[in-house]
């Protein structure tokens, strides 16, 4: 391998590395070049062969089976639902007829693409997608979409609307610069992301090719409840759902891309779904790279070069769930009621616990609250962790602390939590 040195080089090193420093390594020193916008200590990096010093023993996986699991409000990656990962599971080492795991099969072969037919019929019969849309599994997150759009709908000239209603709205709209001419036609930056503007007073652009929206900001737990009717001449809505993307029924036809990324509610980290109407495909500006074009993918049913084909499985397997749960209408019942008895305890805490978010646009995926004593929250994480409720820290950028509480999560999981609050509270009143 041959790397090269920078001064922000990860030079990784077995002293250094915890994972590492399990293994015997023989070593010849080299670096790996990281993104100079971040500082990282350098590490030395022994990389020419890594042996495994002990095959892995048997009861760890003895162990794994035996350790209850936690309930994970994490924001994504997230919990998956129990009777997915138990399915999975057991097709791990053999699918079906196979006579192998999907990890092992090709993209082409006819076992995958049965697998991958079935995760877009599941997922068009979920949110009823109308005729004269297409449905690409693609990879790079939500965060490649930020840029695949303007690629895709603009010309280097074309003006595009952005609501900023927190800080994935915001990171969309500065991609989106640098692709076509975009605007924030409203933040609610200076009230730290609580609000969603009333539609009324949206100045859009009726140049505009887009109105952009974050359906759901996973930071700041802000989420709408129905949509802005885009005045711009194309008529186009397009929104980033990847944090509330199947939790509730959407009318897919009042949008013109809908881009998620499934690890939050449908799925693992690595498969990013698009649901593109059909005459937006096909106008990519020239220099969009192949692998950006939604052309290239339709045209290939998302087979252009391989895609995340376990992940996309996963999701297959997350769709089919949610429909054998009744579908949207009942899967939003339920996510309205787990985030109604968290909503509860926080208002009813008399300040104890508080939530910034206006109340008709509070998510019902992810529940951002501060303790009134906020050299306290430290401890209410460490002591939650203890009883098996973990990852509620808030996002670094705003502190506090964070319930996500997305279509996995089980009700009980919710109820749990209410419950610690309120005797953490007694206890630190
Ligand atoms: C609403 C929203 N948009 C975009 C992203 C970025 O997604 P990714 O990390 O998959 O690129 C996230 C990630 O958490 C998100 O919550």
């Amino acid at each position: 391998m041959s790397i090269s040195t920078s001064p922000h080089s990860h030079l990784l090193h077995p002293n250094h590395n915890h994972f590492l420093s399990n293994h015997r390594i023989h070593t010849t020193t080299t670096t790996i070049s990281l993104p100079s916008s971040r500082t990282f200590r350098p590490i030395k990096c022994a990389s020419t062969s890594v042996q495994l010093q002990d095959p892995l023993p048997v009861q760890v996986q003895a162990q794994a089976q035996a350790q209850e699991r936690v309930f994970n409000f994490a924001a994504g990656p997230a919990t998956l639902p129990e009777n997915v990962i138990r399915r999975a599971q057991s097709e791990l080492y053999l699918w079906r007829e196979s006579g192998m795991g999907v990890m092992e099969m090709s993209h082409r072969s006819k076992d995958f693409m049965s697998i991958m037919e079935a995760a877009e019929e599941n997922l068009c019969s979920l949110l009823e997608i109308p005729p004269g849309y297409s449905v690409l599994f693609l990879q790079g997150g939500a965060s490649t979409q930020f840029a695949a759009l303007p690629l895709n709908l603009c010309a280097p000239d074309d003006p595009a609307d952005y609501i900023v209603t927190g800080s994935w709205g915001d990171t969309a709209f500065k991609e989106a610069q640098k692709y076509c001419r975009a605007s924030a036609i409203w933040s609610g930056k200076s009230e730290k992301y609580t609000k969603i503007p009333s539609f009324g007073s949206l100045d859009q652009n009726p140049a505009a090719k887009y109105l952009h929206i974050c359906a759901n900001e996973t930071i700041h737990g802000v989420e709408y409840k129905n949509y802005p009717i885009p005045t711009n001449r194309s008529g186009l809505l397009v929104a980033d759902m990847s944090s509330n993307f199947c939790s509730k029924p959407v009318d897919v036809s009042q949008f013109g891309v809908i881009y998620a990324g499934a690890q939050k509610n449908v799925g693992p980290s690595g498969v990013t779904i698009v649901i593109v109407r059909d005459d937006l495909v096909g106008r990519a500006q020239g220099f969009t790279p192949v692998m950006l074009d939604y052309k290239i993918h339709a045209e290939n049913m998302s087979l252009y070069n391989t895609p995340p084909c376990y992940g996309i499985y996963m999701c297959g397997l997350v769709f089919q769930d949610l429909l054998e749960q009744g579908g949207l209408a009942e899967v939003e019942k339920k996510n309205v009621k787990k985030a109604e008895i968290l909503y509860d305890a926080i208002d009813g805490s008399k300040g104890y616990y508080k939530c910034p978010v206006e109340k008709s646009v509070r998510s019902l995926m992810n529940v951002p609250f501060t303790l009134e004593k906020s050299e306290l929250e430290g401890e209410f994480i460490k002591e939650a962790a203890k009883e098996n409720m973990v990852q509620l820290k808030g996002h670094r950028s705003v502190g506090g602390i964070r319930a996500s509480i997305y279509n996995a999560m089980p009700l009980a999981g919710v109820q749990k939590l209410v419950a610690f609050m309120k005797d953490f509270q007694a206890r630190h009143a």
